[in-house]
């Protein structure tokens, strides 16, 4: 585990007991940490054999944790997306469980697809989701499904997430990376480490009573896909392909990958970083890319 990762984020208050719902990608990076702290961790998957699993979870095939496997949590993290049908996995067969609990913090990990689009501007916490896709009225409905529960609920709006193993720099080793250029389109995103830090960074404020309902975790520098590829393809010494413009490319794309392109907005982190104080390990693409090409480039 990075050390200084580890020493950027605020341990949980002494006594904790944290639960992971969906300990995959930005899951494991809390939980890890957390364990680095040396505070009690538990985390589920679907299955016992994926990287992690304390114990088992799926809300498709009725696999629950027991009472007992849940006994004394006080702080939760959900990472499961809404199901096929769009009802949250959690609240659907754990809530009678959660309402249980001694809880002190619940998060749960939601997308800034909620916002829509914005041709391009700044979108926060204050602006009434305005969410087109279907996945994103489902995100909606459960982030507001988890606000009814009467749990203490905060809810995390995440662009999209980059880190080890999950960012550019394996998208332009793929013999199929595309570069593709639509004018003033930008996306937003957030390193992984971030999601992490900025997780136990709310988790301290709000047991000092600082808690609002809702946090964007984003970095400061929405930017084209284009310039982050071109960034580390210079990392990795490798040459892309031709720039191919939006017009000709959406012509072969999935509906999913068109869909992200049909929004264009850009997520505002004040409230996080400023009105919250919380520092960004990885303000722009960057800082994380170079920092996930320096560690790995001898692995
Ligand atoms: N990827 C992005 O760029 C992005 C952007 C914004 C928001 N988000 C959202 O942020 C959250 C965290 O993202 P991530 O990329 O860290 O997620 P991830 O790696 O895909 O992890 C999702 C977790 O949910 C679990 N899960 C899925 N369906 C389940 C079910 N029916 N019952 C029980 N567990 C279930 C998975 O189980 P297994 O461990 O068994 O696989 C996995 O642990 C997700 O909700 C994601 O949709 C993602």
């Amino acid at each position: 585990m990075n050390k200084e990762l580890v020493k950027h984020c605020s341990p949980l208050p002494p006594n904790s007991k944290l639960l992971v719902l969906g300990a995959g990608f930005s899951g494991q990076r809390v939980a890890s940490i957390a364990k680095a702290h040396g505070r009690s961790v538990i985390c589920s998957r679907r299955k016992f054999t994926q990287p992690g699993a304390d114990l088992v979870f799926d809300s498709n095939e009725n696999i629950l944790p027991s009472k007992k496997d849940l006994d004394g949590i006080t702080h939760i993290l959900s990472c499961i997306p809404p199901s096929a049908n769009g009802e949250d996995p959690v609240l659907t067969v754990l809530l009678d469980y959660l309402k249980d609990m001694p809880l002190q913090w619940v998060g749960y990990l939601s997308t800034t697809g909620v916002y829509g689009d914005s041709n391009g501007g700044w979108v926060s916490e204050k602006d009434t989701p305005k969410p087109q896709q279907t996945r994103s009225k489902r995100r909606l409905a459960c982030e507001k499904a988890w606000q009814a529960t009467g749990l203490p609920v905060q809810i995390l709006r995440l662009p999209g997430i980059y880190g080890p193993g999950r960012s550019a720099l394996e998208s332009v080793k793929n013999s199929n990376c595309k570069v593709i250029e639509k004018s003033q389109q930008v996306f937003s995103r957030v390193h992984v480490d971030d999601i992490a830090g900025a997780t136990f960074h709310l988790i301290n404020k709000a047991a000092k009573g600082h808690w609002p309902n809702i946090v964007n975790i984003a970095d400061d520098l929405p930017t084209s896909n284009k310039e982050v590829l071109v960034y580390a393809a210079k990392l990795l010494d490798l040459t892309l392909p031709p720039i191919e413009p939006f017009a000709i490319a959406s012509k072969r794309m999935s509906a999913m990958a068109l869909s992200f392109w049909q929004e264009n907005r850009r997520v505002s982190n004040n409230l996080l970083c400023n009105e919250l104080g919380y520092s960004l390990m990885h303000p722009n693409y960057q800082s994380g890319l170079k920092t996930i090409f320096e560690t790995t480039k001898n692995g």
